[in-house]
């Protein structure tokens, strides 16, 4: 390969759900999280002096994760060209920035003669997420590692020890551990309620709350013993076991101060619909979205639907990041 040099790499990377333990994951307790068959592409370019985004020129007012991730992992001379193809829904709780951010490292990385063996992945799931943090502060790895990762994860501040250990994710004087976990065949529909929450705010919020109240510190640990619970009843894909947990880290998400009225109408809608086994919020909270678990994901979206949300019917599971890196004289 002697006289050879990358001019072009491509990689694609999954969006997720949060299935359990999110905010509790901040404070060392066990999230799950799972992939989507949804994708999102990124092709860089070595090219002149110009870095650009689909052809403008890269601006951190509309591309701060891409900005981000070039000042810190981009080390060469020339510039390089962008393009992305979004096919994770943004704004949707379903991971669409940590998708563009995994893909993008994933993409600089190979361009820079980085491979595809186990311990490349590690560093994409570990430049993500230091990306991620730099561009929207706290927050834990869960959605750069379940994007790199592909699959069904546990990351937790101690080895969960629920799954094969696949690397541990850095920050400070924080870690992160993430192991693979089981996961069945599963759809789970989304219901985007339309009100934006900030997941930087709702992390703020809550880390106020537990500081100052027991029962929200009390709260978040159970919220990870849920999380731990769920892992066995992936495994034995028992519907109406993980329905339930469901249900009960939604109970606990309220407790913790990140529920909403308009969320809350799309969960009860949704528990209302034949074949729902359980629902709760994902992600952040404070607006965005809910996941329903249901064995008619059509019912479960009309119900979202007419109660005025944005629903995604989604198939859980797949391959994590991806290359596919051209190489020209
Ligand atoms: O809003 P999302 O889907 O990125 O999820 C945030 C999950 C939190 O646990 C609240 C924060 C984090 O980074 O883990």
């Amino acid at each position: 390969m002697e006289g050879l040099s990358s001019l072009r790499a491509i990689a694609s990377a999954p969006g997720k759900v949060i299935l359990f333990g999110e905010h509790a994951v901040v404070y060392g307790h066990p999230a799950i999280a799972a992939v989507t068959d949804q994708r999102t592409v990124v092709e860089v370019d070595r090219c002149g002096d110009r870095f650009t985004v689909n052809g403008f020129r890269i601006h951190e007012r509309y591309h701060s994760y891409l900005l981000k991730a070039v000042e810190e992992l981009w080390h060469e001379q020339d510039a390089v060209r962008i393009q992305t193809e979004g096919g994770v829904p943004s704004a949707s709780g379903t991971g669409s920035s940590a998708a563009l951010t995994v893909a993008t490292v994933a993409a600089l990385h190979r361009l820079q003669g980085a491979g595809t063996d186990p311990a490349d992945l590690a560093r994409v799931a570990q430049d993500a997420f230091l990306v991620e943090r730099k561009t929207q502060g706290g927050g834990s790895p869960v959605d750069t590692s379940i994007s790199t990762a592909g699959g069904a994860v546990a990351v937790a501040g101690k080895p969960p020890g629920v799954g094969q250990p696949l690397w541990d994710v850095h920050w400070e004087d924080q870690s992160w551990h993430v192991e693979r976990v089981p996961l069945p065949e599963l759809d789970v529909v989304v219901g985007n309620s339309g009100v934006k929450g900030r997941t930087d705010a709702q992390v703020a919020k809550v880390r106020n709350a537990a500081t100052k109240n027991v029962l929200v510190r009390d709260t978040l640990a159970e919220m990870g013993q849920v999380a731990r619970d769920a892992v066995p009843l992936l495994a034995a894909d028992d519907r109406v076991g993980l329905g339930a947990l469901m249900d009960k880290a939604h109970a606990c998400m309220h407790t913790i101060g990140v529920n909403h009225p308009a969320v809350q109408h799309l969960v009860d809608a949704v528990r209302e619909a034949p074949g729902t086994y359980g629902a709760k919020i994902t992600g952040a909270g404070g607006g965005g979205s809910m996941i329903a678990l249901t064995d008619k994901p059509h019912r479960a979206a009309t119900a979202i639907e007419d109660a005025g949300g944005t629903p995604y019917v989604v198939r859980l599971g797949g391959p994590g990041v991806q290359w596919d890196a051209t190489m020209a004289p």
